[in-house]
């Protein structure tokens, strides 16, 4: 058991429990963040995924107090003041989802792939969403979204 530190989404917040529970439950079922989603538990689905310092990670495979220290950032945190980040816009514009599951996952990771390669190729698209799996099977959207993505937020990055 200890007490945790957690910034999250720009807030530090306080967190009692033990030292191996998995950021995921944390985020879930103790700060009430429940857009990141419980999938596999495994770290073979992706549904859980976060940012952590910048980062792509499985929130379900992260313990608490290796997390306590990082800037989190969870699908809550990418809208900003009513905007919704370059990411999420794509994803609703291609309908890049079916019953959703899969979705808050799919974004965190498009996400960190788009901070790290701007204007990634289909290939690095595919090979860099690899690990997050969508049941519904909307793959091709899902890379036309983070292709329109990354147009996105090139034209945002010029204003
Ligand atoms: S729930 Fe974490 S990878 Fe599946
Ligand atoms: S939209 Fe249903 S799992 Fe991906």
């Amino acid at each position: 058991m200890g007490e945790y530190t957690l910034s999250v989404n720009g807030k530090n917040l306080k967190v009692n429990g033990p030292a191996e529970e998995s950021l995921l439950s944390v985020l879930r079922n103790r700060l009430d963040l429940t857009g990141t989603k419980y999938g596999c538990g495994e770290g073979q689905c992706g549904a859980c995924t976060v940012l952590l310092n910048g980062h792509a990670a499985r929130s379900c495979m992260t313990d608490v107090s290796v997390a306590a220290g990082a800037k989190i950032v969870t699908i809550e945190g990418l809208e900003q003041d009513g905007k919704l980040s370059p990411v999420q816009q794509a994803f609703l514009e291609e309908g890049a989802f079916q019953c959703g599951y899969c979705t808050s996952g799919m974004i965190m990771s498009a996400t960190s792939l788009l901070a790290e390669q701007h204007e990634p190729t289909h290939e690095q698209i595919v090979a860099g969403m690899d690990g997050n799996v969508c049941r519904c099977g909307t793959y091709p959207r899902i890379v036309q979204a983070v292709k329109l993505a990354s147009r996105l937020a090139a034209q945002e990055a010029k204003r």
